[in-house]
């Protein structure tokens, strides 16, 4: 279970962020003042705190700027009454991982917490090569012995511990994450913090802002100064995920960052300069986006030096039984099974798939069929696959489910996003309505299949479709 520390002198405070945080299914520990939170801090080493500023004896400034000596990757999320803006501003300089205004309200403070802890993730979880002794329990390991696999951890190997930018290329679901963190934690800055930015799922209105930062003023809405995720990040290390997303506007100011590593924050004149390993990945065709003009060439030469390209898994099929036995070794304690072995049939039958949706795809097939196996052995008829023999029935959820994540990621992060700045707007009701709407459309109408799709019960979408006034505008076909 993850852990949160909570900091604050008001009681009231305290009790309703606890109620809702171990609503969220974390450990909540409390502490009313900066001694208490650095006891805490010591013993329970929480993924992340999140603490007022404004309190008696120290303020959450100093104990931040403690925690941080402690820890350089601590993430601390501070909460500042209005009006004292430009402490919190100060505060994401000493490496806060971001603050909010009091009062907020609680899906916004659900937002941050879920993404602080989404980078909390990624920062923690070691991922380690093959051949390199196993050093922690909470490893993952990139599996895969074909030649292709073999180069690439040659590659990390040779690129992690220099400075380099490097260039992630590779369809969705082929590890590019997984390999940014591997080059992270074999590192030198292994020590210091991991600061992933999905450039795909942040507006492009605040892409810049959100990586460089904005002067109070620079544009309508820039009610304060922001601090970015480069400043942020300072002796640190950048993913930037979904590169090729960007706008060429904004490409030339990476690529300044890439060269001498400043710039400078929107509407603002001071020349900032900081220590940044930058990683980058893109699933796009970077070449075909040079030719319509959507990708700088400039950029390009410069990304292209180091660039790890990672194939397609049809590419590598001999890679697939080890991962099956990784992933039926990985998910044994998930979904509390004893699902030992693959039949030589089912495993066939997973050599002939194309797997468009790559590693990705093929972990969560192991996965489903380790749910509804009845012995310890997967057997064909377990794996459901697009396009298969059995193209009808429960086979299909999991394939429409894949498809509808991918589909949906970005909308669901770009509304939390938006939640986050626009407080007031009732965005999760308008993400439930776009995800209901997109699952009967996937479904045909079907409610039970929706239903399934969305993880909610029957009744509760029945109720949500009369709320929304879903019906108007998704035609839909009852069946049972
Ligand atoms: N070689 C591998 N060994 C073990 N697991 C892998 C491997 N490659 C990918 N995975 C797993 O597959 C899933 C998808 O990988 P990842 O998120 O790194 O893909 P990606 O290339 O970043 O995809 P996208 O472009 O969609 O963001 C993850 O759960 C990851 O752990
Ligand atoms: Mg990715």
């Amino acid at each position: 279970m993850e852990r949160i520390l909570v900091v604050d002198d008001d009681p009231s405070m305290r009790y309703s962020l606890n109620r809702m945080l171990e609503g969220q299914g974390l450990a909540v520990s409390l502490a009313k003042n900066g001694i208490e939170a650095l006891e805490q801090f010591a013993q329970d080493q929480p993924d992340l705190v999140v603490m007022d500023i404004k309190m008696p004896g120290q303020s959450g400034l100093e104990v931040l700027k403690e925690i941080k000596e402690r820890d350089p990757k601590a993430l601390v999320i501070l909460m500042t009454a209005f009006g004292t803006t430009e402490t919190a501003i100060e505060a994401m300089k000493f490496g806060a991982f971001d603050y909010i205004l009091k009062p907020f309200d609680i899906p916004q403070m659900r937002g941050l917490v879920g993404r602080a802890l989404e980078v909390s993730r990624m920062m923690k979880k070691m991922v380690a090569l093959p051949d390199r002794e196993k050093t922690g329990a909470a490893e993952e390991t990139i599996v895969g012995s074909s030649p292709v696999m073999q180069q690439i951890y040659k590659m990390i190997g040779q690129v992690a511990p220099t400075e380099v930018t490097a260039l992630l290329r590779g369809e969705s679901g082929t590890g590019k994450e997984l390999v940014a963190r591997a080059i992270y934690h074999h590192s030198r800055r292994a020590d210091k913090p991991f600061l992933p930015v999905n450039c795909a799922a942040i507006p492009e209105t605040l892409l810049e802002s959100e990586l460089f930062g904005h002067e109070k003023g620079s544009f309508t809405g820039a009610l304060t100064r922001r601090i970015g995720k480069f400043e942020q990040g300072h002796g640190g290390t950048i993913f930037l995920d979904e590169i090729g997303d960007m706008t060429p506007a904004t490409q030339a100011k990476i690529l300044r960052v890439l060269q001498d590593r400043q710039f400078e924050r929107l509407g603002g004149s001071e020349r900032i300069t900081v220590d940044l390993r930058l990683i980058v990945a893109t699933n796009k065709d970077l070449e075909k986006a040079i030719r319509d003009g959507s990708f700088r060439q400039d950029l390009y030469y410069r990304l292209k030096v180091v660039s790890i390209h990672l194939p397609p898994l049809r590419e590598r099929k001999e890679d697939i039984p080890e991962l099956v036995r990784y992933f039926l070794q990985r998910f044994r304690v998930d979904v509390n099974r004893e699902v030992l072995d693959i039949s030589p049939k089912a495993l066939e039958k997973l050599m002939r798939y194309p797997w468009p949706g790559n590693v990705r795809e093929l972990e969560n097939a192991v996965k489903r069929a380790m749910v509804i196996a009845k012995g310890q052995t997967l057997l064909a008829e377990d794996f459901l696959l697009e396009g298969g023999e059995e193209a009808m029935g429960p086979a299909e959820h999991l394939d429409l489910e894949e498809r509808l994540r991918i589909r949906m990621e970005p909308v669901f992060k770009e509304l939390q996003e938006l939640s986050r700045r626009s407080p007031g707007a009732d965005l999760m009701s308008e993400l439930e309505k776009i995800l209901i709407k997109r699952a009967l459309q996937e479904t045909k109408g079907n409610q039970v299949q929706a239903a399934v799709l969305l993880g909610i019960s029957r009744n509760t979408l029945r109720s949500k479709i009369e709320r929304y006034r879903i019906r108007k505008d998704v035609s839909i076909v009852e069946e049972e």
